[in-house]
């Protein structure tokens, strides 16, 4: 296996050119399972996770061509409707397969998911949702087996305790699209990455209204086409962008992102004295002076996002004063807590809050990654500590960034991989 190596300490200037955001389009491929003509879906990033669920529409019978960015889904004849443990179990987001499977065929056996580092991950809103569209649901040996006769459009209230879902806004709206008649989702995810698939299922026929807001209303069709789509930029590797050139004290212009998928994080860094200056697709982030403390609590778009606290608490941990960060969608998400600590910062973990109190500075250290995001913070502790850092299990990381070690190269970075 391999390990990335960070000589830190150079600041980071220049350009960069933001990916196709992952959380839109796992769920929009799988959304070509919704009909039977050709789907391509253009500025696809080429991650561990877009592969992986490229060989679940294979094995679901798709002929599925990546080249280029784009991905090309055809029809092939034999549809399958099982998706398998071996793949599912490697990438949570498989799961949203389900809503498509038992909107096209009626009939879905996908394996559970299980639970990862950042939290139990359930997926009881998935199936609240399924069952009251008329799905019967059953489940045998780790693998949640979904039929219906027909589908029925119903009211379906689907937040949970820790709020809205965004995949299980993602299945259910997959499931109503091709249903019979009128389906309100209260409490629906307002994330950008719904609003992009429902903008997908609408290219394809499906008639929805209030996408990006808690109330989707969805019109059942009889039938969907085929369509050419473009993903939207992802806006969690723009705002890890951002704060690598926060931390590392630099210049960077990032290019293909929509500030407006950022109004939290751009208010969270002007709060703390940062000097941001934006186009409606660039924002160039250059430190201009020491920042200070900020509390950041994680909440439901358009709240701060979770998949952004990992890479704000590096920043912190050098911000001179006290930061608590609350976290309320994980609240087990702090398995970068013990690796930033080795690093030299001072954090303390109480129940679902950190406390994180700035240092001067970092020293570079050998850590482990343990989620994508955790990982993306040890980057970003990497680059700005003094001397070097090693990350292990990397693989975490080519989850969800594209060509990381080539981008922030080009921003001068030293930054190589080694064997482990
Ligand atoms: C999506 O996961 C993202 N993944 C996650 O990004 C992101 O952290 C998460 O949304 C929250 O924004 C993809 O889009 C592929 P949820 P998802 O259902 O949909 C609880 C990354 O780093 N919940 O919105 O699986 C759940 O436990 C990844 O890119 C239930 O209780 O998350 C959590 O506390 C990590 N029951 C909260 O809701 C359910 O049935 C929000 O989870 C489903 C979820």
């Amino acid at each position: 296996m391999n390990k990335l190596v960070i000589e830190g300490g150079v600041k980071l200037k220049g350009e960069v050119t933001i990916s196709g955001a992952k959380n839109a389009v796992l769920p929009i491929m799988a959304a070509s399972l919704l009909t039977d003509d050709a789907c391509v879906i253009k500025g696809v990033p080429d991650l561990r996770d877009t592969n992986t669920m490229i060989k679940i529409l294979r094995s679901l019978g798709k002929g599925v061509e990546f080249d280029k960015g784009i991905v090309t889904v055809t029809a092939l004849k034999n549809t399958n409707y099982v998706a398998d443990y071996k793949l599912v179990s490697t990438m949570r987001a498989s799961f949203c397969v389900l809503g498509p499977l038992l909107g096209k065929l009626k009939k879905a056996k996908v394996s559970l998911p299980g639970g990862c580092v950042i939290g139990v991950r359930p997926v009881d809103l998935h199936l609240k949702g399924v069952r009251a569209l008329g799905a019967d649901i059953s489940i045998e040996s780790g693998y949640v087996l979904a039929k219906a006769d027909k589908l029925k459009g119903a009211y379906i209230y689907l937040g949970g305790v820790y709020g809205s879902s965004v995949l299980a806004t993602d299945n259910v709206m997959m499931a109503a699209v091709l249903a019979n008649g009128h389906t309100i989702i209260e409490a629906a995810a307002c994330e950008p990455e719904v609003v992009d698939l429902a903008e997908f299922l609408i290219k394809m026929g499906a008639k929805i209204n209030g996408q990006g807001t808690p109330i989707i209303e969805i019109e059942g069709v009889g039938h969907l086409h085929g369509v050419v789509h473009t993903i939207i930029p992802d806006r969690i590797e723009a705002g890890t962008m951002m704060l690598a050139a926060l931390i590392t004290k630099g210049d960077i212009l990032i290019k293909n992102v929509l500030p407006r998928h950022l109004g939290v994080l751009i208010d969270k860094l002007e709060e703390a004295g940062a000097n941001i200056v934006k186009s409606n697709n660039s924002i160039h982030m250059r430190y201009r002076k020491p920042l200070n403390a900020v509390n950041i609590t994680t909440l439901p778009y358009p709240g701060f996002p979770t998949d952004m606290q990992a890479q704000m608490m590096s920043l912190m941990s050098i911000t001179p004063g006290i930061t608590i960060i609350t976290e309320k969608i994980y609240p087990d998400r702090f398995m970068h807590v013990s690796e930033l600590n080795r690093m030299g910062a001072h954090i303390q973990r109480e129940g679902p809050h950190a406390i994180v109190e700035g240092v001067k500075a970092l020293s570079g250290a050998p850590v482990m990654a343990s989620d994508l995001r955790a990982s993306a913070s040890l980057l970003l502790a990497g680059l700005a500590a003094r001397g070097k850092t090693s990350i292990s299990r990397i693989y975490h990381l080519e989850r969800g960034y594209e060509n990381i070690e080539e981008k922030l190269g080009k921003l001068g970075a030293k930054i190589w991989r080694e064997k482990e």
